[in-house]
């Protein structure tokens, strides 16, 4: 069974073909991000635009020399996301299903991401805990069972990408910042400056990182003459104080539910200092933590096609439009 996925919800145009028994077989994505950078952050319109211009050779290039007519259904990404882009992935889809007469499944981009381990490591076995830390999202999520996902802590503001994007405007480093921002803290130390870590002692499992942005600002206003070395210490400083939050919120919201494995899926699940915080946890709590590989922590379809590959095709393609830009995980049926 050859599963096509098909992801354009923000600015990555991606395809992938998942073969349930070798795997991902043909993967091709084409970032945006030049496009982008200069306005620093996601322009709507140019996104949808560019996802027009980019799909079929994006689709060409994840085939190679596998013929189409040997794909079994289509999965695309119908939400959360922005609605124009996510509505040239559908219709795409929809050609695509029409013209080759296989099923049509619209996928949940965030349970792509909480999923996308399972790719590498068919040994992960659900119920565990995912902290999905994205430029949007940033939620930690008891995924009990295939579809029955419950959100136990989420931002109460910014997403955890988002702070890294915003502090890395603060210091002047390109769009988005989360790279750049794990670069130049390897420089920096990270005691240097005492950033608050808010909420991180509260009862539940929500966070908040807007005010740790704001002092971010207000150090940076009070620094007269800033140097490289100074944007270090931020830099390394504020990492620190964004992954003592995210390992206090993983670490409680292990012992509320009693699961031994946590997967951390996203953009920000590629910073290798995060990671390096989470090994200890591993260590002192005996559990396991998952990554996906570099490549799919941000956004693909390969995850796309994988959840799809998972699904029941029983939706008929009925020609309904599925893409909303709001879709939160507890509200998908199982
Ligand atoms: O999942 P993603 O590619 O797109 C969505 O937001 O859905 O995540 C992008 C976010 C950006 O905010 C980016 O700055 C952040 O992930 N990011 C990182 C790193 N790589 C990407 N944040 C921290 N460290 C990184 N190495
Ligand atoms: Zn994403």
């Amino acid at each position: 069974m050859k599963t096509l996925g098909i992801e354009t919800s923000c600015d990555e145009t991606a395809i992938a073909i998942y073969d349930s028994k070798k795997g991902i077989i043909g993967e091709s994505i084409y970032s945006q991000i030049d496009i982008h950078a200069k306005y620093g952050g996601v322009v709507p319109e140019l996104a949808s635009r560019d996802h027009c211009v980019k799909i079929v050779d994006v689709l060409k290039d994840a085939l190679g020399d596998l013929s189409i007519k040997k794909i079994d259904q289509i999965a695309y990404t119908s939400g959360p996301g922005l609605l124009g882009a996510l509505l040239i992935g559908e219709s795409f889809a929809q050609g695509l299903s029409t013209a080759l007469d296989v099923p049509l499944i619209p996928i949940n981009h965030l349970e792509g991401h909480l999923m996308s381990p399972m790719m590498e490591f068919p040994e992960i076995k659900m119920p565990f805990i995912c902290l999905l830390v994205s430029g949007g999202h940033s939620m930690i999520v008891d995924v009990k069972d295939k579809g029955q996902y419950e959100i136990i802590g989420q931002s109460q503001d910014d997403a955890v990408g988002e702070a890294f994007d915003k502090v890395a405007k603060l210091l002047d480093l390109p769009y988005p910042g989360g790279p750049y921002i794990e670069r130049l803290a390897l420089e920096g130390k990270s005691d240097a400056f005492n950033f608050p870590r808010p909420m991180i002692n509260s009862d539940d499992l929500n966070m908040s990182l807007s005010g740790l942005k704001t002092s971010v600002l207000y150090t940076v206003q009070k620094i007269p003459n800033m140097t490289e070395e100074i944007k270090s210490d931020i830099a390394a400083s504020f990492q620190q104080a964004i992954s003592d939050v995210l390992v206090a919120k993983i670490k409680k919201s292990i012992e509320t539910t009693g699961r031994k494995e946590v997967i951390i899926a996203g953009g920000v699940a590629a910073n290798k200092f995060l990671r390096s915080e989470f090994k200890k946890l591993e260590e002192s709590l005996n559990v396991k933590v998952y990554y996906p590989g570099l490549k799919y922590c941000g956004d693909n379809a390969a995850m796309i096609a994988f959840v799809g590959s998972m699904m029941k095709p029983s939706i008929e393609n009925d020609r309904s439009s599925n893409a909303r830009a709001r879709w939160p995980l507890d509200e998908l049926k199982a």
